[in-house]
């Protein structure tokens, strides 16, 4: 069998229009604008309305996607939505999405916590590189202010709404020259979401334990995630056949200012060729990654032939990196 180029096409993303500042989040927990941006660099970050769902945010990344690549929903050979917030458990906010665009593609989510855009792009990747597909449709959608506790000042402050959406197709030259996955399934504890699944179903206690919202072992997560940018984006970069120098744009995970420039010292490359956008949208999981690659296309930071590096790390523990030529 042949193996073909995968590159993106094209690529969208979307917030929702509603701003909460750090400023906002005073009158609701004991917090300072100063400490959040202070400790994360968020300024503030997009809120979903109470009717909006994952596939809705999804829905208006991939119609902006779909444009850019001059494509209509009836052109797609399949979706793959990566999320932990799905609209609900089953049918698939893929399914969902692929009712909502109109398209008649098969489809199906994929979790990976805030690595999941990364994982997605490396399956749909080989649908096309062995030629059972062309066009693929992969999106990173989170509603997660959904599942944040408004009561727990350690997470509420990180987290925001967005989706972003690329579509992957056949190239001749350029496009993906690697991709690094990784998990760590016995550091899953430190950030979890732990009732609403079958080892702990809904039910009066888990809501009263408040067990249906995000926990997570903040410093534990910081000390993995600086670890695992450095090695994932090494592996990465050494595996396109490339060195540090050869790469043009950084665009990692949106986490945290602190874990961004601890990346960027560790591999000794300048903090300007990372892209950061979180003082905006904070952390947005699925999306980040996404939307801010979008953002640096927007802004013209990424040119034919630009090698870009796009790292991230989630829960599972997950982590994932990739290089992409333009
Ligand atoms: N406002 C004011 N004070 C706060 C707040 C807040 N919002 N949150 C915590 N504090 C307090 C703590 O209670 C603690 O007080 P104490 O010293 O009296 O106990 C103090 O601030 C310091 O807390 P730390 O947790 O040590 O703060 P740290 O500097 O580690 O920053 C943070 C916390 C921002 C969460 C950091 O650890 C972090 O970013 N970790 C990584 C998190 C992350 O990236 N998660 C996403 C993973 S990706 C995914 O899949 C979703």
């Amino acid at each position: 069998m042949s193996v073909r180029k995968v590159g993106v096409r094209g690529i969208g993303a979307y917030t929702p229009p509603k701003v909460v500042t750090n400023f906002d989040l005073e009158k609701i927990v004991e917090t300072s604008d100063e400490w959040i941006f202070t400790r994360t660099g968020i300024r503030e970050r997009r809120i979903a309305e109470p009717d909006m769902a994952t596939s809705d945010l999804s829905y208006m990344a991939s119609k902006i996607a779909l444009d850019s690549a001059n494509l209509t929903p009836g052109d797609l050979d399949l979706i793959i939505v990566a999320t932990v917030t799905p609209d609900m458990f089953f049918p698939a906010t893929a399914c969902i999405l692929q009712d909502k665009l109109g398209a008649t593609c098969p489809g199906f989510d994929l979790s990976a916590g805030c690595s999941g855009l990364i994982y997605a792009l490396s399956v749909g990747a080989q649908f096309i590189a062995n030629g059972m597909y062309d066009n693929i449709l992969v999106v990173g959608g989170e509603t997660l202010s959904k599942i944040i506790d408004w009561q727990d000042r350690s997470t509420c402050v990180l987290f925001g709404d967005a989706a972003s959406a690329v579509i992957l197709g056949p190239l001749d030259t350029g496009g993906f020259r690697s991709f690094v996955l990784g998990a760590d399934g016995g550091g899953g504890k430190l950030l979890e979401l732990p009732a609403g699944g079958s080892r702990l179903p809904a039910s009066y206690e888990t809501i009263s334990q408040r067990l249906h919202f995000i926990k997570m072992n903040g410093r534990d997560v910081f000390k993995f995630a600086v670890r695992v940018m450095e090695e994932a984006s090494l592996e990465a970069i050494d595996k396109a056949g490339l060195t540090l120098k050869d790469i043009d744009l950084f665009i990692p995970h949106q986490a945290n200012i602190r874990i961004i420039e601890s990346a960027a010292e560790r591999l000794n490359v300048p903090k300007d060729k990372f892209f950061v956008n979180l003082d905006r949208y904070g952390n947005t999981s699925s999306a980040s990654v996404g939307l801010a690659l979008y953002e640096a296309f927007l802004e013209g930071k990424i040119q034919k032939s630009s090698k870009i590096l796009m790292v991230g790390f989630g829960a599972g523990l997950t982590w994932g990196a990739c290089v992409l030529e333009w």
